[in-house]
Order: C-alpha cells, then structure tokens, then sequence
C-alpha cells in the first residue's frame, strides 16, 4: 500500500476534547503539500494533540471540525495509507520487545543489515551499536526499557530515515514531535537537519521548545495556554 502522492493537510474551525479538558479551540492550520510548519507553545498546550490528530490517532468522538488531506476528511482515509503518508516521530518511539533489526524494518522491510547499520550511523547511533556485542540481533526488551531514552530516540530518527527510503517514495509530511528532546540540543538540530535534508521535496510539523529547531521550518505557529493557534 503505497502513501498518497501528495499531503495538504488543512484544520479548519477544529476543537479538541480529551478527558474533562477543551484541549485545542477553534483551531486553523494549514500546512500545504512540502511546506515546514514549526509548532510551538507550552506544555500541555496540545501541540502533541495535534500530531496525533493528523495521523488519527485520537478516540472517535474527541474530534470536532474539518480536518482534511487534500480535501478528504483525515478519518475517512485508509489508516495505513495515511500512516504512509504522514509519518508521526513521537518523542518516546514505539519499540516492541524484538531485537534492533526487527524494530528498524518495521519502516523499511526489504532493508538488508548494511543499510540498517547505516541508518543507525545517520542517526547518531553507530558507537552505541559498535559496543553491542550481539549487534543488531539484540533485543531492546519490553517497549525498549533496555535502552536510554536517548538511545530510542536515535532508534526512532533511524526509523524515520529507513521509511524516506521506502520504494513508494516515502511519506509526503513529517510530524516530529520532538523527537531528539533527549539528545544534545545540536546533535538534536543536526539530525532533524538531516531528516528535513533526506528530501526537500517532503513537507514536516516540527513540535519543538527549543529555538534551534523552531528555526529549521519555513514559518512558526504558537499553541497558547488555552489552545488557540495564532
Ligand atoms: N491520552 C490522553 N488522555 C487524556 N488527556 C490527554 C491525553 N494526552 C494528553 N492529554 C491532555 O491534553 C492536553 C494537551 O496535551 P499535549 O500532549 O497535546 O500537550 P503538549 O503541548 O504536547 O505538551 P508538551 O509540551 O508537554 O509535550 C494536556 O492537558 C494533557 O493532559
Ligand atoms: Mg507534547
């Protein structure tokens, strides 16, 4: 199942709930097809909210407004499609109790071990693979907890360079959020640089707090504490 070949995606008059809060309010974005959308605001302001909005990933029913990729309603679209086409980078990466090669192929199937390795390497992995004495065969345990947080993270960006490499062309839109929160803060910049380089074409909404990575997207939308965009 190939992604779609094109990715606006467009919030219109949308508002959230989660549990007993009103999480985003009246909320319009548009992030057109390429475009590099920086989204930034307090925490618990919703910026994650909107992330998982765009693959959705919130409970039916959460959602009220128009929220749209090119033009169809984002739940009306085959889930695994729209997963391939709008990548969510979370900031503590799904990782299910296999070993490293298993994790890494989930975005990428045909990958062959030399271009898992690289990935790693691009990631800013390759010293902590290098000290793994079973390599790529080693398990990662029960939602990664054998590793830092910093070491899934770099898993995670790994991922996100496998699934740029998929043969369909891979996804059309990145949504990172903060995906390197736990690395160096220029380690960090320097591999969303890299992820954001691996296609210019590809449009992202980069979730950040820190400035540096803020600066990487075409322009900057702020979360307030109430959940309105401006
Ligand atoms: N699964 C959930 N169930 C209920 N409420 C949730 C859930 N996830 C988040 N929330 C609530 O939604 C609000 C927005 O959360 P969200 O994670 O979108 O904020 P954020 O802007 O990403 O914050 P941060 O900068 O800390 O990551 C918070 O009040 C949070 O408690
Ligand atoms: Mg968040």
């Amino acid at each position: 199942m190939a992604a779609l070949p094109a990715a606006t995606v467009v919030l219109d008059g949308v508002t959230v709930r989660r549990g007993p809060r009103t999480v985003l309010r009246d909320a319009t974005l548009r992030i057109g097809d390429g475009e590099r959308v920086a989204l930034v605001g307090p925490s618990g302001s919703g910026k994650s909210t909107i992330g998982e909005l765009l693959v959705d990933l919130l409970p039916v029913g959460a959602v009220h407004g128009a929220a749209t990729i090119d033009g169809r309603p984002l739940d009306e679209v085959d889930p695994h499609v729209l997963r391939r086409t709008i990548l969510h980078v979370p900031q503590d990466p799904y990782l299910f109790d296999a070993d490293v090669r298993a994790n890494l192929r989930l975005a990428l199937p045909d990958a062959d071990d030399d271009a898992l390795r690289q990935a790693l390497r691009d990631a800013g992995a390759g010293a902590w693979l290098d000290g793994l004495r079973d390599g790529l065969d080693t398990p990662v345990g029960e939602r990664g907890g054998h590793l830092s947080g910093g070491e899934r993270q770099r898993i995670g960006v790994a991922r996100a360079l496998l699934a740029g490499r998929r043969p369909d062309g891979g996804p059309r839109l990145l949504v990172l959020d903060e995906p390197v929160s736990q690395l160096p803060p220029e380690e960090g910049v320097a591999l969303l640089r890299r992820l954001l380089d691996a296609d210019s074409s590809r449009g992202a909404l980069l979730i950040a707090h820190r400035d540096a990575e803020a600066a990487l997207a075409d322009r900057c939308v702020t979360v307030s504490a109430q959940g309105r965009l401006a």
